[in-house]
C-alpha cells in the first residue's frame, strides 16, 4: 500500500519505517528541511533502538523516502497519516495548530479520495475539527474530493518504539465508516498475525482512549510516589510495600516503581491537556490535577534531599548526575526530571558534572556551553571530584557499578538515588550515605 506520513518525529519516523518494513511504500513529509536532509543522507535524528537498521534497509529497497514537498506527499498515499506534534498550549490544552495545518495542507493538494489518519495525540472532537478544516479548504478551492478521517492513536513507548509498533498490544481505530475500518485493518494486518489486536470504535472514544491510557499510567506512578513520600516519614520501606501490593493481581507489578517523577513528551502534556479538556467540557478533573501537582513536586525530591544533606550549603559544591534522558533507551529530555534537578542545583550555586549514555548531544543543544555544567563521556568521568552522586535515569549500566571506584572518586561517599537501584544495607556497609526514594532515610520525625 502507499502511505504518506506528515511529521517525522518519534512517532512519524517509527510508523513510516515499520510500515515500509512490512512492504508498503512510504513517503515521509516534514516541514523541517534540515531534518529531511539528514534523513535523506541516512542520518537518524533520534535515538531509538533498532530504528536505524530498518530505515537503512527500507531506504535502500526504495520503500521509504523523505520529502518536504507536500504536493508530492498528498499525491503519493491513499493513507495520509498525521503524526505532527501536539504540544501544550499556554493554558495546558493541546495545541492543535500543527495538526490542523497538516490537514489543511493535504486538502490544498488533494485531487482524489484520501484517508486521513490522525496518529497524533489529540483531544476528543479533533477528527471532526480536521474534517471541518479540510472541507473549508476544499470549498474554497471549489472542488468536491471525498475523504475520510480516522483516529488511530499511537501507544508506542520511546526506547522500545520499534518493538511496540511491530508487536502492538492493541491497534485502536476510531472510525464511523466500516469500509474505512477494513482498509486500516488491512494496513495493520502484518502486525496483527498471532491474534487480533485491532479494536474498532467511534473516533471520539479512540481519541479519549489515548489520554485515558496515559492518565492511568501517570496516576499509578504518582500514587506510588505519594506512598513513597509517606513511607519515608513513617519509617517504612516503599520497596517492601511495592512487592507487597504488586503481588495482588488486581494491582500487578507494572508501573508501580517509585522515583523522582515522570517526564517525557507525553505524560506531562497529556495529563495537562485532559485537565484542560475536562474544564472546557464543564467538569473539574480534580484527581488529574492532583496527579500533575504531586508529580511536579516529586521532581524536586532529589534536590531537596541534596540540600538537606549538605545543610543547605550547596554554593560551590559539585554534584555528579547520572542519567539525563527522561527514561532509559532514549535521548529525549522533554520534561525530564534531570532538568528540574540540574536547574535546582544551579539555583543553589552548585556545579554539575553529568553523564548519559545517549542524551549528551541533546543536553548540549538544550543548555549550550556553560561554566556550571560539564558533560562527561563516561559515568566515571562525571564522578571525578564531585561532592556526591545523583542518579536520575535507570540506565542498565548504572545498575551494578563498581562501588569502590565510586567511593574513591567522590569527595564524600554519598549517593542520592532517584530510581531505587541499590540495596541500602549493602551501600551503608560499604560506607556510603545512601538516600533513595521512600526507603526510610532521613525524614522520620
Ligand atoms: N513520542 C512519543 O513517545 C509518543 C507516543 C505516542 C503518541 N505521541 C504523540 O504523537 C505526536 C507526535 O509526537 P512526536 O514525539 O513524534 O513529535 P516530534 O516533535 O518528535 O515530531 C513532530 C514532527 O512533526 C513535524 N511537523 C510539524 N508540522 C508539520 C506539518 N504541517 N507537516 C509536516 N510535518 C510537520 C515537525 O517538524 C516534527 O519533525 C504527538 O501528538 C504526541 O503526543 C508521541
Amino acid at each position: 500500500m502507499r502511505v504518506t506520513i506528515f511529521g517525522t518525529g518519534y512517532v512519524g519516523l517509527v510508523t513510516g519505517a515499520c510500515l515500509a518494513e512490512a512492504g508498503n511504500h512510504v513517503l515521509c513529509v516534514d516541514i523541517d528541511a534540515a531534518k529531511i536532509e539528514r534523513l535523506k543522507r541516512g542520518e537518524i535524528p533520534i535515538y531509538e533502538p533498532g530504528l536505524e537498521a530498518i530505515v537503512e534497509r527500507t531506504g535502500e529497497a526504495g520503500r521509504l523516502r523523505f520529502t518536504t514537498d507536500v504536493a508530492e506527499g498528498v499525491a503519493h498515499g491513499l493513507f495520509q497519516f498525521i503524526a505532527v506534534g501536539t504540544p501544550a498550549d499556554e493554558d495546558g490544552s493541546a495545541d492543535l495548530s500543527y495538526v490542523l495545518e497538516a490537514a489543511r495542507s493535504i486538502a490544498r493538494n488533494m485531487t482524489e479520495y484520501r484517508i486521513i489518519v490522525d496518529k497524533s495525540t489529540v483531544p476528543v472532537g479533533t477528527a471532526d475539527r480536521v474534517k471541518a478544516a479540510m472541507r473549508a479548504v476544499l470549498e474554497e478551492r471549489g472542488v468536491d474530493v471525498q475523504f475520510d478521517v480516522v483516529s488511530n492513536p499511537e501507544f508506542l513507548k520511546e526506547g522500545a518504539a520499534v518493538e511496540d509498533f511491530m508487536k502492538p498490544e492493541r491497534v485502536v481505530i476510531g472510525v464511523d465508516d466500516p469500509r474505512t475500518a477494513e482498509l486500516l485493518r488491512t494496513l495493520y494486518e502484518p502486525f496483527n498475525r498471532n491474534r487480533d489486536r485491532v479494536i474498532v470504535m467511534d473516533p471520539r472514544s479512540a481519541e479519549l482512549t489515548k489520554y485515558a491510557a496515559n492518565a492511568m499510567l501517570a496516576a499509578r506512578i504518582t500514587l506510588m510516589n505519594e506512598l513513597a513520600n509517606l513511607a519515608e516519614r513513617v519509617g517504612a520501606d516503599i520497596e517492601h510495600v511495592r512487592t507487597g501490593i504488586g503481588s495482588d493481581p488486581r494491582i500487578g507489578y507494572s508501573f508501580i516503581y517509585p522515583g523522582c517523577g515522570y517526564g517525557g513528551s507525553c505524560f506531562p502534556k497529556d495529563v495537562k491537556a485532559l485537565v484542560a479538556a475536562s474544564k472546557e467540557a464543564g467538569y473539574s478533573a480534580d484527581m488529574l490535577r492532583a496527579v500533575e501537582l504531586v508529580n511536579s513536586r516529586q521532581k524536586h525530591v532529589l534536590s531537596d534531599k541534596i540540600k538537606r544533606h549538605f545543610g543547605g550549603a550547596l554554593a560551590g559544591k559539585t554534584i555528579a548526575v547520572w542519567g539525563l534522558s527522561f527514561k532509559p533507551n532514549t535521548d529525549d529530555m522533554r520534561e525530564a526530571s534531570s532538568r528540574v534537578l540540574i536547574e535546582d542545583l544551579w539555583a543553589a550555586g552548585c556545579n554539575v558534572r553529568a553523564y548519559d549514555p545517549v542524551a549528551l548531544t541533546e543536553a548540549r543543544r538544550l543548555y549550550g556551553e556553560r561554566d556550571n555544567l560539564v558533560l562527561c563521556r563516561t559515568a566515571d568521568e562525571a564522578l571525578a571530584g564531585a561532592d556526591g552522586l545523583a542518579i536520575v535515569t535507570e540506565w542498565r549500566e548504572f545498575r551494578s557499578p563498581d562501588f569502590d571506584a565510586i567511593k574513591a572518586k567522590l569527595r564524600t561517599p554519598v549517593i542520592f538515588d532517584g530510581r531505587n537501584l541499590y540495596d541500602p544495607s549493602l551501600l551503608r556497609r560499604m560506607g556510603f550515605r545512601y538516600f533513595a526514594i521512600g526507603r526510610g532515610d532521613s525524614l522520620r520525625p
